[in-house]
């Protein structure tokens, strides 16, 4: 039953067609035609029956998908990727102890606890010392004299301080992590001379200090996070363990796609700048979730049907994989207007690039659109006159809408 408003053999999660574009055509013509749509892949995973999941691609279906989790279920990976004969059965299962594939009870319970790392106030306790550091980051790439890559001079290190200040990992200690964060996420691109070993290493390692770190709270408590997460003695806390993968989901989860907002909303501006005018002028409060619609830096994820069910007038069977394309339903014309026009005050902006508002909703929002926010007004303070000097070069991922490299220059 291969679906009939598709090209043959074309498949959204093949890596090479997100390293060269975002299928924004292919998802216009599912939207009108064939809303839920069976896509067969070439290979499949020993156990399972059926190598091929639904695209679906409008925004209520999405966001229905999202808010059933007794439908349909985060357990059996949601990363959509190519099933084949690379993806290992005890990789898939290692994953079951993230949060983001955990379904309830567990989820329940997990989240409950994490959370109160994300409160309002937790966030804003934040504020000063990442405005800080967004400035220093833009100081000192304004000191650069000619061209220079805005990921790696500009977008990648906010991320990265935001996970470490959140946590409490001590200054000393920073380098290490972010080598290992950055090796764990590049090396499903193979333009990166990091393999699928050296990644896995770096989980282990980045597993193995969080554990500690909880360890040592757990014998001395402090005034931190990861006391009130493992050492609570009220509500229940997160065993050692569980803090370890908890870290490497925020390494994971809230590293690469703030650092893909940030750059994509770079683009954006500077291939729009009609939109970075009106910014430096009025610093529209709406402009980080017009750029995390316009990115979705997470293009897709995906659910498994845990019974019969019905979906858009499709009969979705029990264990059939399900794609959500959070990028198709940003740009469904049923909830914006003018889709694909970029517009920073946009309101409202009922976007899906945190989620379908289900109990995965992304746990650190508030995080990622502080992150924006300051470092898109310390670039409009200290290089509103940044300029592109060459095409962006894009992350080859199946789920991930990423850019690799941004040359720009500051004369
Ligand atoms: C979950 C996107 C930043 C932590 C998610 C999900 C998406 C997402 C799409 C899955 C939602 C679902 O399945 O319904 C993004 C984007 C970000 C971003 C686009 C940046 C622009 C962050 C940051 C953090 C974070 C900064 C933390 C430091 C998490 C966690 C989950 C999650 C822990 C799993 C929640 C759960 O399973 O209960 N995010 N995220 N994210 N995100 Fe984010």
């Amino acid at each position: 039953m291969p679906c009939p408003a598709l090209p043959d053999g074309f498949d959204f999660t093949d890596p090479d067609l997100l390293h060269h574009r975002v299928p924004l055509p292919e998802f216009a013509e599912l939207r009108r035609a064939e809303p839920v749509c069976w896509v067969p892949q070439p290979a499949g995973l020993a156990g399972f029956d059926d190598a091929g999941y639904w695209a679906v691609t409008r925004h209520a279906d999405v966001k229905h998908v999202s808010t059933h989790p007794e439908l349909f279920s985060s357990y059996l990976n949601t990363a959509i990727i190519r099933f084949n004969e690379h993806i290992r059965r005890d990789a898939i299962d290692a994953q079951r102890l993230i949060l983001l594939n955990m379904d309830p009870p567990e989820h329940t319970r997990v989240r409950q606890i994490v959370q109160r790392g994300f409160t309002p106030r937790a966030i804003r306790a934040l504020e000063g010392r990442l405005r800080a550091r967004a400035h220093a980051i833009v100081e000192h790439a304004r000191a650069r004299t000619g061209p220079f890559d805005f990921v790696t001079q500009v977008a990648c290190e906010l991320p990265l301080q935001a996970i470490a200040e959140l946590i409490g990992v001590p200054q000393e200690d920073r380098d290490k992590i972010f080598d290992w964060s950055n090796k764990m996420i590049a090396y499903d691109d193979p333009e990166y001379a990091i393999t699928e070993e050296v990644g896995a290493e770096s989980a282990t390692e980045i597993i193995a200090y969080a554990m500690n770190m909880a360890a040592d709270r757990k014998q001395c408590p402090a005034h931190d996070i990861v006391t009130q997460l493992v050492a609570a003695e009220d509500e229940g806390n997160l065993g050692s363990d569980e803090f370890g993968f908890f870290v490497l989901m925020l390494a994971v989860a809230g590293n690469e796609t703030t650092r893909n907002a940030i750059t994509h909303g770079m683009h954006a501006f500077l291939t729009h700048p009609d939109q970075w005018e009106l910014y430096k002028r009025e610093r529209p409060a709406t402009a980080a979730e017009e750029i995390v619609r316009w990115a979705t830096p997470v293009a897709a994820f995906q659910r498994t049907a845990t019974q019969d069910t019905e979906l858009g007038g499709k009969r979705i069977r029990k264990g059939d994989r399900v794609g959500l394309f959070y990028a198709s339903a940003n740009h469904d014309p049923e909830v914006f207007d003018d889709p694909d026009s970029f517009d920073v005050t946009r309101d409202p902006n009922p976007h899906l690039g945190f989620g379908g508002g289900g109990p995965h909703f992304c746990l650190g929002k508030s995080l990622a659109v502080l992150e924006i926010d300051l470092i898109f007004n310390a670039i409009a303070d200290a290089m509103p006159g940044l300029k592109l000097a060459g095409d962006p070069r894009r992350l080859r991922s199946a789920w991930i809408n990423g850019v690799k490299e941004l040359p720009v220059s500051t004369g």
